[in-house]
């Protein structure tokens, strides 16, 4: 079975072939919209949707007939269905309903986080069930334990912010571009850590909740008494850039151990943006134990990209065919999976 991937949860217009058969991707091709949403500081909704409209068709374009392939030979289209920005989910669902419309081929809705934290199983089969998954990116930061396919119990989330949202917060505090996660993890290289000690939040609560928000706006303080005694220089810049990125690690450290002991699992997967931060990865492999084990995707696959809905369909992680009904769900709780 050959499927098409389709991708537009946010920011990214995703598409990927995948041949479930031979478990290779035939194609993928992926169109980033950072740099028009750079000049906001942050994704404009309609903007993104606007520009999906733009990019889906001359992408798959260019992709079949640089490939030889041929739209009849796609058997099924896996697309995003939530959660996400509406507007640029209705594009993507409606696209992709259309095209499979008129190829006679049926649709596979798929849920974003879902797809992002399979895409571990992807890079490393050997991986098995139960697993704990830290799914870090802009829009979430939970920890689940997934007992079977489809089957998520969720242990932990953040109580206010994303963490790829306080990554991206704390960049437009520095003057930093948008997305911020990789800007911070580029600046951090020339930071120092001095005296400056960011906040934890709730890293010694007894839950396995997260809290982003008075991270930032301690950073944001910083920023201003910098500001105020006018240093704020590059080298502040990276100081509080480490400071920041250090604060946010330790605690998505210290919670999914945390996770993996209480849950008696030794298996841990992240995914999403954020797991293509090195020092978050780093800093995992220092501290689990040699019983314990780490699966993360291909960095090309942590963040948003049609492989991963492509493979999510392909691994039958949807709901059945929907026909023609084009409906999205930007709010989807993983845990709505369960009573597939
Ligand atoms: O999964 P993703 O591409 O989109 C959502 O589903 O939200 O994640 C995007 C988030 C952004 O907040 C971005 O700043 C963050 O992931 N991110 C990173 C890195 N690369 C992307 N955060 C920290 N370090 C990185 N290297
Ligand atoms: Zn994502």
């Amino acid at each position: 079975m050959i499927i098409l991937g389709i991708e537009t949860s946010c920011d990214e217009t995703g598409i990927a072939l995948y041949d479930r058969k031979n478990k290779k991707i035939i194609f993928e091709a992926l169109y980033s919209q950072a740099d028009q949403h750079s000049l906001y500081g942050g994704v404009v909704p309609e903007l993104a949707a606007r520009d999906h409209v733009n990019r889906l068709l001359p992408l798959l374009k260019r992709k079949i007939s640089s490939n030889k392939f041929k739209l009849k030979d796609i058997d099924a289209i896996a697309y995003t269905k939530g959660p996400g920005l509406r507007g640029p989910l209705m594009v993507g669902t409606a696209f992709s309903k259309a095209l499979a419309f008129s190829l006679d081929i049926p649709t596979f809705p798929i849920h974003h986080m879902e797809a992002h934290l399979i895409m571990a199983k992807f890079d490393a089969p050997k991986l098995t069930y139960p697993f704990i998954s830290l799914l870090v990116s802009g829009g979430h930061s939970l920890l689940a334990k997934v007992k079977s396919p489809g089957n998520y119990q969720i242990i932990g989330e953040s109580i206010d912010d994303a963490v790829g949202e306080a990554f991206d917060k704390t960049a437009k505090l520095l003057g930093l571009k948008y997305p911020g996660g990789p800007e911070i993890e580029r600046v951090s290289k020339q930071g120092n850590l001095t005296q400056l000690i960011f906040p934890r939040p709730m890293l010694k609560s007894k839950n396995l909740n997260f809290s982003f928000s008075g991270l930032k706006t301690a950073v944001l303080y910083e920023v201003r008494r910098q500001q105020e005694a006018d240093s704020l220089d590059q080298q502040k810049v990276a100081d509080i850039a480490l400071a920041f990125q250090d604060a946010a690690i330790e605690c998505l450290v210290e919670k999914s151990i945390k996770a993996m002991y209480q849950e008696e699992c030794n298996q841990l997967v992240l995914s999403g943006g954020v797991a293509a931060n090195l020092s978050l990865r780093n800093s995992f492999k220092n501290k689990l134990t040699e019983s314990q084990s780490i699966f993360y995707p291909d960095m090309s696959h942590c963040t948003d990209n049609g492989v991963m809905i492509a493979f999510a369909g392909a691994e039958k992680l949807h709901f059945q065919n929907e026909g023609h009904k084009i409906e999205v769900n930007p709010r989807w709780s993983l845990e709505a999976l369960n009573e597939r």
